[in-house]
Parts: structure tokens; sequence; C-alpha cells
């Protein structure tokens, strides 16, 4: 393909706005060409912020422009399945944010649809997998270096927010696991060597958000997984830290192990003064992801390109879909759950 991909992008919220500026401004061989939002001042800020000059409140009718290639969709998790599969039909490649899906028969729809459709490209946005220090761990891990891996122990923490912007998503999110810690069970699966999960157990607190009580979620969350051949997982994921976003992952193997984002070091300055030694700490997700999300949308404009092939599938996206729910299921029930 010679000419830029003409990607149209679908929700202008808290995330789609980011990709959207990206895809505009920071990404090489596409161009913004369409968007979409039910909501007005997204609908103007596309065309006032971004340039855009096909702007749609109707998903319907950005995907019957002929002029768009690609999809991008920054919408809530519970229209995902659906809307890929009308991107799909429509002949556009897709990129859907994570997670694919919040129960597994939207999950094979998607799959289905797109096992219709080989030329098409169809992506799920685990950003951690195109995070340069993640990437370096798991290249270490399959060149051997740390020997077998055996154990994964990670976590999403986020900064309390004191409004709980959470609580409003709770009813749509699928709950802490889904929304949060999908991305660990992603990397966990990434890092041991995508093995057949098969138990999980969880179990959670509200620290300082009852709000959640009423949708069975809670702020505090952690996890346990057993993987055939022995491999165990630990998420643990919280809405509440004091001092910022820490995501952090620990592989442990038979030779050595390996930590990706100790301390939620902001940058490399360590300040040592009268009151002690500190550094900044990373404020959100964003902040701490950003390279890697502007990887990512190259990554997926590069293979709708032709010019790489994706290693994360659709069917990875389905088994971190499983694993959640299974561990959804084990914080409702109390109990160790079949996956
Ligand atoms: N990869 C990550 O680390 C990460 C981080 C945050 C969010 N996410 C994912 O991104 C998605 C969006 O999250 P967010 O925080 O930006 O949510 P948000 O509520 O801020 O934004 C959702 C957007 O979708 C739009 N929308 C709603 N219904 C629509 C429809 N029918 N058609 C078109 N647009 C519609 C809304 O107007 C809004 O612009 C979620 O699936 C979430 O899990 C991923």
């Amino acid at each position: 393909m010679t000419t830029s991909l003409r990607i149209g992008i679908v929700g202008l919220g808290r995330l789609g706005q980011r990709h959207a500026q990206a895809l505009a401004f920071g990404t090489r061989n596409c161009t913004l060409t369409a968007a979409c939002s039910p909501v007005e001042s997204e609908r103007v800020y596309a065309t006032e912020q971004l340039g855009i000059a096909q702007v749609y409140s109707r998903y319907e009718d950005l995907l019957a422009n002929p002029d768009i290639d690609a999809v991008v969709l920054v919408t809530p998790t519970s229209l995902h399945a659906d809307q890929a599969i009308a991107a799909l039909q429509a002949g556009k490649h897709v990129f859907v944010e994570k997670p694919l899906a919040l129960n597994l028969p939207d999950c094979e729809r998607v799959l289905a649809e797109a096992a219709k459709h080989p030329e098409l490209v169809a992506m799920v946005g685990f950003v951690r997998r195109f995070d340069p220090s993640y990437r370096a761990a798991q290249a270490s891990i399959e060149a051997g270096e740390i020997g077998r891996p055996f154990i994964v122990r990670s976590q999403t923490c986020d900064q309390n927010d004191p409004d709980g912007f959470f609580v409003k998503f709770a009813p749509t999110s699928g709950g802490i696991f889904m929304d949060c810690s999908v991305h660990d069970i992603d990397l966990a699966r990434w890092m041991l060597g995508r093995p057949k999960a098969l138990r999980a157990y969880a179990t959670g607190t509200i620290a300082l958000h009852p709000g959640l009580a009423e949708f069975g979620d809670v702020d505090n969350g952690l996890a346990i997984v057993d993987f055939e051949g022995g491999a165990k997982a630990v998420f643990y994921a919280s809405r509440t830290m004091a001092h910022g976003h820490e995501t952090t992952t620990e592989v442990i193997g038979t030779a050595g192990k390996l930590l990706v984002g100790e301390h939620a070091a902001r940058d490399r300055v360590v300040r040592s003064d009268a009151h002690g030694v500190r550094h900044a700490v990373l404020k959100d997700f964003y902040e701490r992801f950003e390279t890697a999300f502007a990887a990512e949308m190259g990554d997926f404009v590069a293979a709708c390109r032709g010019e790489r092939a994706l290693t994360l599938t659709l069917d990875d996206a389905m088994e971190a879909t499983r694993i959640g729910l299974a561990i959804s299921r084990s914080l409702a029930s109390g109990m160790p759950e079949v996956i």
C-alpha cells in the first residue's frame, strides 16, 4: 500500500481523544479522516481541535463512508463486539480497545466474523505489548535468560480519584478485574508462553468507594490463577493509591527474575535532601504508557498496510476475557472457579 491509511475514530472520550491526537498528528502513513461520537461537544472537538471534516453522530454513517479503510473503536466496552463486527462487515480493518468483550459469546462472534475476512486486520488494544520495557522483558524470556518462567506477579494500581469517576463506569466496565487486571492477565499469558488457564480465585475489598458495592465491584482486588504445567499468576488491582499510578510486573523463572516498572518512577531523577531520598511519580496510565500507545497505533497502521504481521491475536483477547470472567465469578462467589 503506497497511499496513507484512512482512519475513522469512534468514541472521543477519555482515551479516544488521546488516540485521535496520536493518529491526527503523530502516526506515520495514516490520515485521521473521520470521527464519530453521539456527544455534540466531542464532535465539535473533532472539527475544531483535530481539523476533521467528516464528523458523524451515528456509527452506521461513518461505516457507510467508502473513503475510510480502518476504524479505531474507543467506545464503552459493552459496544465493542457489535461495533467490531459491523466494521468487518463493512470491509474496514478494525482496532478495538480492550477488553474485546465482557462475555465469551460476544468474543466468539467477533472471532467468527474476523475469520470470514482474512484480508482485514482485527486488533485488540493490549497496550503493554507495545511498551519498550515489557517488550524487552518478553524478549529476554524468549531468549531463555531467566530459564523457565513459572510465576508472574502483576499489578495495575491507579491513583485515588476522590470523585470516584470509575463508579460511574462500574455498570459497563465489567468490574475492576475486567477493566484493569485484563492487562495483567494478557501479560501473564504472554510472558508464560500462552499456557491454558485452569482455575482462578479472587477476593477484594472496598477501601474508599462504597458506591461500588451495588455493582458487586471493589476498589482493591486480588486474584490467583493456576495454569496448566504448574505456572501461577498473582494479580493486584487498585483504584486507591495515594501516591500515583503504579503498574508493576515481576516474572520469576528457574534461572532469574525480571521486574518491570518498580516504584512508578516518572523519570530518572532522584532527589536527595534534608527530607530524604525521593523521585516523582507517574500520575496515570496514559503518562506511563504514552510511548506504548503511539507504538500500538503505529503497528496497527503497519499491519493494515500489509507491512507487518501482528503477534497479538483475537484469540489472545478472548482468553484474557475468559480468565477475567472466571476471576470476576470467584470474587462474587468467594470460591475458586474453573476457567
Ligand atoms: N488500553 C488502556 O489502557 C485503556 C485505558 C482506558 C480505557 N480503555 C478502554 O477504552 C474504552 C473507552 O474508555 P474511555 O475511558 O475512553 O471511556 P469514555 O466513556 O471516556 O469514552 C467513551 C466514548 O464512546 C462514545 N460513545 C458512546 N456510545 C457510542 C456509540 N454508540 N457510538 C459511538 N461512540 C459512542 C462516547 O461519546 C465517548 O466519546 C473502554 O473500552 C476502556 O476499557 C483502555
